[in-house]
């Protein structure tokens, strides 16, 4: 599903070259769910960027589901993204002027996909917030805006979801919910799992464990299933009793759900909303390859992916 043969990364710090990824090679199956650790500045993210097609590698090839992407051009990469990929950033990058709802909505109406508002519910009321549905992402809190994030990386339903550090900004009960939402999704719809990850609670859930170290692999092992802390409870027992208390909460969401329904405005596409607000962005700021949602933001509406 995806393999990486030979692949680099060396950036320029200060006119010297700084390898920040040495040759690596490496192949996640189908389905599989890995988990990647490894110190701040080992590589991480950019190991995932490079996978996702948000950034080119300087030697070596990359495939994903049979697709050469190290040879495709922006327009190719970018509908990759928009068919393969699903992308879940620590700091959530929702578009804070679209509603819960609509950011969810937005990656199924940039494809055309009939229904979008529809899909768009199930796979909120799927995170639980239901009732949150035309919320801002200013009133929502971290977990939940976390949880409209995932929404919205598996609305396209992709092969491939990518999760850089997608706990990093939440404490430790929302963080496991988000992992076990991940998982749960990642089970349901088949869809192969690369997390990134400083917790080893966290990276007990995966099957598979890479770790990195100054922009090598320097292990790539089966997941006891254990975290390797020394702590005697197993990550995925707390996971389990997280979920059982948050199933529980999401009923009381559901039942308030109604009367949230009825307060709805009708509003225009999300996908149209947003590409307003994007173009009065984009006019401000020129998009990086550290920040996908701003390069995704400013790119015309065929050539944005979801993220
Ligand atoms: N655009 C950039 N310019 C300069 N250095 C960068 C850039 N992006 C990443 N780096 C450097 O590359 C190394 C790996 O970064 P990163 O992949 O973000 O690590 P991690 O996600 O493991 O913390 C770090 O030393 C970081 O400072
Ligand atoms: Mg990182």
């Amino acid at each position: 599903m995806i393999s990486l043969r030979k692949v680099s990364k060396v950036l320029s710090s200060g006119g010297q070259p700084l390898t920040v990824l040495h040759p690596v090679q490496l192949d996640i199956q189908r389905g599989e769910f890995a988990a990647v650790m490894g110190p701040s500045g080992s590589g991480k993210s950019t190991l995932l960027g490079l996978i996702a097609g948000l950034d080119s590698p300087s030697s070596g090839e990359i495939q994903v589901n049979g697709q050469a992407i190290t040879g495709m051009n922006e327009d190719q990469l970018a509908r990759f993204r928009s068919d393969t990929i699903g992308f879940v950033f620590q700091s959530f990058q929702l578009i804070p002027s679209l509603t819960a709802l609509e950011n969810v909505q937005v990656p199924l109406e940039i494809r055309g996909e009939t229904g979008a508002a529809k899909r768009a519910k199930e796979l909120l009321s799927q995170v639980g917030l239901e009732a949150r549905s035309h919320h801002y992402p200013v009133q929502l809190s971290g977990g939940e805006q976390q949880r409209v994030a995932v929404a919205r990386a598996f609305a396209c339903r992709p092969l491939v979801l990518l999760a850089d550090e997608p706990t990093g900004n939440l404490d430790s009960a929302t963080g496991a919910l988000i992992i076990k939402l991940l998982q749960q999704l990642h089970e349901e719809e088949g869809t192969t799992l690369v997390l990134v990850t400083h917790d080893p609670e966290i990276a007990a859930a995966a099957k598979r464990v890479i770790k990195l170290r100054d922009g090598r692999v320097v292990e790539d092992a089966p997941s006891n299933g254990k975290p390797s802390t020394g702590k005697s409870a197993t990550g995925k027992d707390s996971l389990k009793t997280t979920v059982k208390k948050t199933t529980v909460k999401k009923t009381a969401v559901q039942k308030s759900a109604k009367k949230e329904t009825v307060k709805k405005p009708a509003s225009k596409p999300a996908a149209k909303k947003a590409s307003q607000t994007i173009s009065r962005k984009s006019a401000a700021k020129k998009p990086s390859a550290k920040k996908p949602t701003a390069k995704k933001a400013s790119t015309s509406k065929t050539t944005r992916s979801k993220a």
